[in-house]
Parts: structure tokens; C-alpha cells; sequence
């Protein structure tokens, strides 16, 4: 019993420090970068092949929860492709959590 209790925590110990490990800026930086622009903001080009691309301001953020924007990422959306077999839940919430704090 005492065992088992002991290897629940290592097991959320090990979690926790993988959540702490995906590094939001890095993925932004490999996987989002090229459309969405280094601070969140699409470059004119992106914007005229992806006219419904937007600026990740306070308006585009005010309009989503934290969730919305981890479906968005983990689904996809017109000609963003979904990044679900690409990265693993706790990266698409550490990159979710990354867009909120650029400043476009
Ligand atoms: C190939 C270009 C491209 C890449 C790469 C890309 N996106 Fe997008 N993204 C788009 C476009 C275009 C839209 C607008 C889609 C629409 O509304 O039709 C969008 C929309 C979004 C949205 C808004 C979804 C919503 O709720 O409306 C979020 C959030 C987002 N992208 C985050 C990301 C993140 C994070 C990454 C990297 C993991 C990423 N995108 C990679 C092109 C891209």
C-alpha cells in the first residue's frame, strides 16, 4: 500500500517536470514562427495567402479561452494544419500559454 503511494508521487513528479520541460518559445519558434511571425504577428506576405490569419493581440485573446486556443493548435484551422500527431498535450499547452505572452 505504502509502495504504491510512494510511486504515485514519483509518477506525478515525473509529469509535472515534463510539463515543465516543454518550452513554449522553442516550439512557437520551430513550428509557428513562419506564419505567425516572431512576435504574433503575420508578415504582410502570410497575410495575403492567409487573409483570415490574425494578429495575437488583446482583441484576438479576449475572444478565447486558454482551451480554444489549445483545440486550435491541437486541431488545426483552415490552412493551418493540426499539430495533435506533431506534439504531445503538454507542448500545445506550453506553446498556448507562450502566444499570450508575445507582443505584437
Ligand atoms: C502554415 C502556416 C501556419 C503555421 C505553421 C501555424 N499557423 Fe496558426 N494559423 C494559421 C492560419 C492561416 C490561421 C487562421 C485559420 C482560419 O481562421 O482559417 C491560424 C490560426 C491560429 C490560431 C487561431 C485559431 C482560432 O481559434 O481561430 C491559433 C491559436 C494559432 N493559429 C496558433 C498556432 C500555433 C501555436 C502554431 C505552432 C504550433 C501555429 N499556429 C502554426 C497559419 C499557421
Amino acid at each position: 500500500m505504502r509502495s504504491f503511494f510512494v510511486l504515485g508521487v514519483l509518477a506525478l513528479a515525473a509529469s509535472t517536470a515534463a510539463a515543465q520541460g516543454a518550452n513554449g518559445k522553442t516550439l512557437y519558434e520551430a513550428n509557428c514562427k513562419k506564419c505567425h511571425g516572431v512576435a504574433g504577428k503575420p508578415s504582410d506576405g502570410i497575410k495575403k495567402m492567409n487573409p483570415k490569419i490574425e494578429t495575437f493581440d488583446a482583441a484576438f485573446f479576449a475572444k478565447r479561452s486558454d482551451a480554444d486556443l489549445e483545440k486550435g493548435i491541437a486541431e488545426g484551422k483552415g490552412k493551418m494544419k493540426p499539430f495533435h500527431e506533431k506534439m504531445k498535450p503538454d507542448e500545445i499547452a506550453a506553446v498556448a500559454k507562450y502566444i499570450r505572452t508575445l507582443k505584437p
